[in-house]
């Protein structure tokens, strides 16, 4: 790579069909984990935390900056955090995306400085529908987008005097799980102007522009109600609350749009929304933090909020594949800024980057571990942590597939080269001892083709029978090595067969194992 590519900061990039983050010229995989809201609040708390961090094989920590500590009293910007915060990642070699805890941190705006919060105003809050002030910036203020926008715009202006060259941070989320509660939106004054005036246009000719890609439930909410060109929020997409929250989403999306486009004129990182998912289908708006970057409002959120790069689901529930199904609708590129950090989340990385090319994968209070050495998602990080050169050369291909085996799932299928795979959960074979208690851990990996017969499995706990596409024939291993990759060149440990592929009938990841497996196939 030359100089240039090497000098340019962090950017994303659509390779095939998948999206890769470039870092200094090279696709960079965030092996992430996400620190306790507190945590960098204090660099003396940190301390402990890096070498933890260390050990579960991290690249990348994400860690909040706040408003309240940025900027105490009003214009006067105090440093000192971040600038340690950057010192010290760089000392653990660890990449950092950075949180802006600015207007809304879940829903509040508790981030705000004392002189926002202690001025309603000059600062005004959202208000329920009887005119109660709720713990809310409106987003419909000149004067709050002003002050937020100022000190998001100085942290990324001091970024680019202290990170230009090195690429400590990687990207930057624009505020924390942006949403409206106790009502699908505002009701202050200038809400209520807002709210009586035409949608505007930009959001018209969107919805024009892109009527066959809209994701259907919100394609639906507008067409119930005659697929309007043009008229006021009630006439184009109906009475009620799912409008109320489609107003107000507009709203927050045009406010974090000015938010990311005024940082990313100071310094051009890629930038993300995360969001609260709602987990109970029958909770209405209103009742669920409203109007964030959610699935039935990422039309909203793309056509109010161009500048930013990506909107992210927050996983605390454990329907996975569900969230990440929706989130990558429309050739969406997968981010995990937060999941629970719980067991089988080493299988769900794993599944995660091999199944939906994801580009982040980050478990919240990454720190509160007494073991980082014996982490599960440690033992994940170094397997991904090696293969990240070979899976993001065949990613972009095509050429990888993922499997997150629970023990009530179907068995995984994959075609790729000449092969096709079926992938079960190892416990499925009987033989591990736990196999007979009734809750299995998750299992996930993934397999890369890196020519038509031959391949890098890569995971734990799963068992993996092979047959050739080509009818009427039976797959045979010419060999399969254990192994790992050191500086991105493989290493060849044990010849793995007799009792370790079941005498030729399968490629098995042994429970606990975290392995790697290079396997050549013949027909016959
Ligand atoms: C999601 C938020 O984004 C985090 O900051 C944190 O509050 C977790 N929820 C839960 O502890």
């Amino acid at each position: 790579m030359g100089t240039r590519a090497q000098s340019a900061p962090p950017r994303l990039v659509k390779t095939g069909p998948s999206t890769q983050l470039l870092v200094d010229g090279k696709p960079f995989l965030i092996l992430g984990g996400e620190l306790g809201n507190s945590s960098s609040s204090s660099t003396a708390y940190l301390q402990p935390v890096w070498p933890k961090l260390q050990a579960m094989h991290l690249n990348t920590v994400f860690a909040p900056v706040y408003w309240e500590l940025l900027e105490p009293t009003e214009g006067r910007f105090d440093f000192k955090l971040v600038d340690e915060l950057l010192a010290d990642a760089r000392r653990h070699q660890l990449k950092l995306v950075l949180l802006w805890f600015g207007a809304w941190k879940n829903s509040m705006s508790v981030y705000a400085p004392a002189w926002v919060k202690t001025d309603p105003s000059r600062f005004p809050r959202a208000t329920d529908a009887q005119g109660h002030p709720q713990e809310i910036l409106t987003p419909f203020s000149a004067a709050n987008l002003e002050a937020d926008k100022k000190a998001f715009v100085r942290l990324m202006q001091h970024l680019k005097q202290t990170d230009s060259r090195t690429h400590t941070v990687l990207m930057v989320q624009v505020e924390n799980e942006i949403g409206m509660l106790p009502e699908a939106r505002s009701y202050d004054a200038a809400a209520q102007a807002a709210f009586a005036q035409p949608v505007p246009e930009p959001l018209l000719t969107y919805l024009q522009r892109n009527s066959a890609s809209l994701r259907p439930e919100f394609a639906a909410q507008w067409q119930r109600h005659g697929a309007k060109t043009q008229g006021t929020w009630t006439e184009v997409f109906g009475p009620g609350v799912a409008t109320d929250e489609i107003f107000q989403a507009w709203y927050y999306a045009d406010f974090t749009n000015t938010l990311a486009a005024a940082g990313k004129a100071a310094y051009p990182l890629p930038m993300y929304v995360n969001a609260a998912l709602n987990y109970r289908a029958d909770r209405l708006p209103g009742q669920y933090p409203s109007a964030g970057p959610l699935p039935h409002l990422a039309d909203v959120w793309e056509a109010g909020a161009p500048s930013i790069d990506i909107l992210a689901p927050d996983y605390y529930n454990p329907n996975f594949r569900y969230w990440s199904d929706l989130f990558t609708r429309n050739g969406r590129p997968l981010f995990t800024p937060e999941i629970a950090f719980e067991p089988g989340d080493d299988a769900k990385a794993l599944y995660a980057f091999g199944h939906y090319n994801c580009l982040s994968f980050s478990p919240f209070s990454i720190e509160s571990t007494d073991k980082p050495a014996q982490e599960p998602i440690g033992k994940a990080y170094d397997l991904l942590q090696q293969i990240t050169p070979l899976l993001t050369k065949y990613q972009p291909l095509g050429a990888v597939r993922g499997f997150l085996q629970a023990k009530d799932s179907a068995a995984g299928h994959a075609t790729l080269g000449d092969y096709r795979f079926t992938v079960k959960h190892d416990y499925t074979l009987g033989w591990a001892p736990d196999a007979k208690k009734p809750d299995w851990p998750l299992a996930g990996g993934l397999i890369i083709s890196v020519a038509p017969d031959e391949f890098y499995v890569v995971g734990n706990s799963l068992v993996i029978n092979c047959e050739p596409t080509a009818a009427g024939k039976k797959a045979g291993f010419v060999s399969i090595d254990e192994g790992r990759f050191v500086n991105g060149a493989w290493v060849p440990g044990r010849r793995l067969n007799g009792d370790q592929n079941h005498q030729g009938r399968h490629i098995r990841l042994e429970p606990g194992s975290y392995a790697i497996q290079h396997v050549k196939l013949y027909a016959y």
